[in-house]
C-alpha cells in the first residue's frame, strides 16, 4: 500500500521548502501532527555524484514517516539513477518530482515550473524514475495554465507515465508568490482528474481555511504557516473530524 493509503483523508502534509524543510524541522510537523512531511528538494546530479551535502538532506529519523523525498533535475537518466540511490540508501515512503521551483535559475538549467510547458519530456522523466524504484513517486508542481483542462491533461499524462499523487501549488509560474492561490480552480481539476489524488497547496494557515477551501481534494499541503508555527498543524488536522 502506498504511504498515503495508509492516511485518513484529509490528507494535511508538510509542503516541501528549500533551506527550511530540513529533518529536525520535519520532525516538529510530524510530531505537531502533520501526516505526511515533504523534504527539500535536492539536485539529482548532486545526489549521483554522493556530494556529501546533498546526501544529509536526505538523512531522516524514523519518526518522520511518512516521509517523502524531492528531487529535481532535467536529465531522466540521472533523476532514475538518483531515486535509484534514494530507494537503496534511504528508503523513504515516496519520492516526489519537482516540477514546480519558478526562480530564474531553476528555469535556466531546465527544472522546475519550465518542465510544465513539455509534458513528453516531464512524462519521460516521470517513466524513468518510476522504472527505477518501487517506492510511490509523486509529483508536485504549480498550475500549468488557468484552464483547467491544461492541468488535467497533464497530470493525466504523468499518472499514466506512473506518478500515482500529485500536490499542485494553485498559481502560475510568473505568479511566484503574487495573489492568491487558486483553489476553486484546484477544486476543478480534481474533478476532472477522478481518482487521481490530489493535494492542494498555496495560503493554507488555518482550519478555516481548510473548511473553506479543500472541498473534493484528498487533502492540502502547508508551507509557508507551517515556517511560522509548526504546531499549526495540531489544529489543521481537525478537519479529518469534520
Ligand atoms: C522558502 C520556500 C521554499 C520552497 N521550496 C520548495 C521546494 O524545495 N520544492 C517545492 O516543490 N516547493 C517549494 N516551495 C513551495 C511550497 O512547497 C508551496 O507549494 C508554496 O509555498 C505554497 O504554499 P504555502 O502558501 O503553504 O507556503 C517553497 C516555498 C517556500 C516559501
Amino acid at each position: 500500500m502506498d504511504w498515503f493509503e495508509k492516511i485518513k483523508k484529509p490528507i494535511i502534509a508538510l509542503a516541501p521548502m528549500h533551506g527550511y524543510t530540513y529533518s529536525e524541522f520535519r520532525q516538529k510537523c510530524a510530531k505537531a501532527g502533520a501526516d505526511a512531511v515533504y523534504s527539500e528538494m535536492v539536485a539529482s546530479e548532486a545526489i549521483i555524484r554522493d556530494v556529501p551535502q546533498a546526501m544529509e538532506m536526505l538523512g531522516f529519523e524514523q519518526n518522520e514517516r511518512p516521509v517523502i523525498l524531492q528531487i529535481f533535475g532535467s536529465n531522466s537518466e540521472v533523476m532514475a539513477k538518483a531515486a535509484q540511490i534514494i530507494e537503496e540508501r534511504f528508503s523513504p515512503d515516496g519520492i516526489d518530482i519537482n516540477f514546480g521551483c519558478p526562480v530564474q535559475k531553476a528555469a535556466k538549467q531546465g527544472f522546475g515550473s519550465c518542465q510544465l510547458a513539455d509534458d513528453s519530456e516531464a512524462a519521460k522523466i516521470v517513466k524513468a524514475v518510476c522504472s527505477a524504484t518501487s517506492i510511490a513517486v509523486s509529483v508536485k508542481m504549480r498550475l500549468v495554465s488557468f484552464d483547467a483542462n491544461e492541468n488535467i491533461d497533464f497530470i493525466k499524462k504523468m499518472h499514466q507515465a506512473g506518478a500515482r499523487l500529485f500536490s499542485v501549488h494553485g498559481r502560475i509560474r510568473t505568479q511566484k508568490y503574487r495573489g492568491h492561490a487558486d483553489w476553486n480552480l484546484l477544486r476543478k481539476i480534481k474533478q476532472g482528474c477522478g481518482d487521481i489524488p490530489i493535494l492542494g497547496s498555496g495560503d493554507v494557515d488555518s482550519l478555516q481555511f481548510l473548511k473553506d477551501n479543500l472541498g473534493n481534494l484528498d487533502g492540502a499541503l502547508v508551507g509557508r504557516a507551517a515556517k511560522r508555527d509548526p504546531e499549526i498543524f495540531g489544529e489543521l488536522v481537525k478537519i479529518k473530524n469534520d
